[in-house]
């Protein structure tokens, strides 16, 4: 989804990607395949659950869950794929990664987009039961939506003309937006989603964060070393700094906003 012109044109451009790759029609481009793979899901996933969850109320609650969950993965992926590329030097198919970053990212807006509108008409009874809910689920909603205007806005300016109307400037400070998208969703999952209260599904997210953080600490170290001559020859210093501060950071996650919200589905209802 992130695109920035004259700078990583040279990683998402068409040419660095396999010539049989080249998508100079629709057919040819694989990140047409990549959306037409959402809508796919997102028609094959609720028929599915349809056919395995008797309960309607459950069936709705699954759907939004796993939208919830495949806009996450998506939002990971498009947001891990520039920095991991860096690292790999292109290599193990990150050129291609980057090249189809933009159609995972609008995947991940069409997803929350999804999980948005069956969490509010298939659980919470429209927008008037909004009005019935508790502070933390408001708190978690709120931050939620701020997360999907990002999120929609963000793929909504991934398109070259758009861009170039905007000017980079000013594309990049609304991309950069996406890390606080990233924390709000974090929060907003923490609050009031039902599976982190899981040991094991928490450590799976937290190995994933931190490995992004890890990436994402080398290059903004790498940045910082070139604005500040100072910090040259220190960027390893730097970025495990940075590293570790983000990581107690997110430890620190239930100090900060108390623990998860404890209210798992069971097979019979809610
Ligand atoms: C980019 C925006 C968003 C993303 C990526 C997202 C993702 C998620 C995820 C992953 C969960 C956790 C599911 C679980 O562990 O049980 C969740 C829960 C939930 N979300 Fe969102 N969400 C977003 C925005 C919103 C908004 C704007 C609403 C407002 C209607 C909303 C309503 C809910 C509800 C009601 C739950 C609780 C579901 C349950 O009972 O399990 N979400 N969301």
């Amino acid at each position: 989804m992130v695109h920035t012109p004259g700078k990583n044109t040279k990683t998402e451009s068409l040419a660095a990607v396999p010539a049989s790759k080249k998508g100079l029609i629709l057919l040819d481009n694989p990140r047409f395949y990549i959306l037409a793979t959402a809508v796919t899901l997102s028609v094959l996933i609720p028929s599915w659950l349809r056919l395995t969850v008797p309960s309607d109320q459950l069936f709705a609650i699954r759907v939004e869950q796993v939208f919830g969950y495949t806009c996450l993965v998506c939002w990971y992926v498009a947001l891990i794929a520039s920095p991991l590329q860096k690292q790999l030097g292109g290599r193990f198919g990150t050129n291609y990664l980057v090249f189809c970053r933009r159609a995972i990212g609008v995947s991940g807006a069409y997803f929350a987009l999804l999980h948005v509108l069956i969490s509010l008409f298939g659980q919470i009874d429209g927008l008037s039961g909004l009005a019935l809910l508790p502070p933390k689920f408001l708190w978690s909603i709120g931050l939620g939506t701020l997360a999907l205007f990002i999120l929609l806005a963000m793929a909504a300016t991934s398109f070259n003309k758009v861009i170039a109307f905007m000017t980079y400037p000013r594309w990049k400070m609304l991309h950069r937006l996406g890390y606080i998208g990233g924390l709000a969703v974090l929060l907003h999952i923490w609050m009031i989603g039902t599976h982190l209260s899981y040991l094991s599904f928490r450590s799976v997210i937290f190995v994933f964060l931190t490995l992004l953080f890890r990436l994402e600490s080398v290059r903004i170290a790498d940045n910082l070393a070139k604005k500040y001559p100072k910090l040259q020859g220190k960027q390893m210093t730097v970025s495990v700094g940075l590293w570790i501060v983000a990581t107690l950071l997110l430890l620190m996650l239930p100090w900060f906003f108390g623990s998860t919200t404890n209210h798992h589905v069971t097979g019979n209802g809610v």
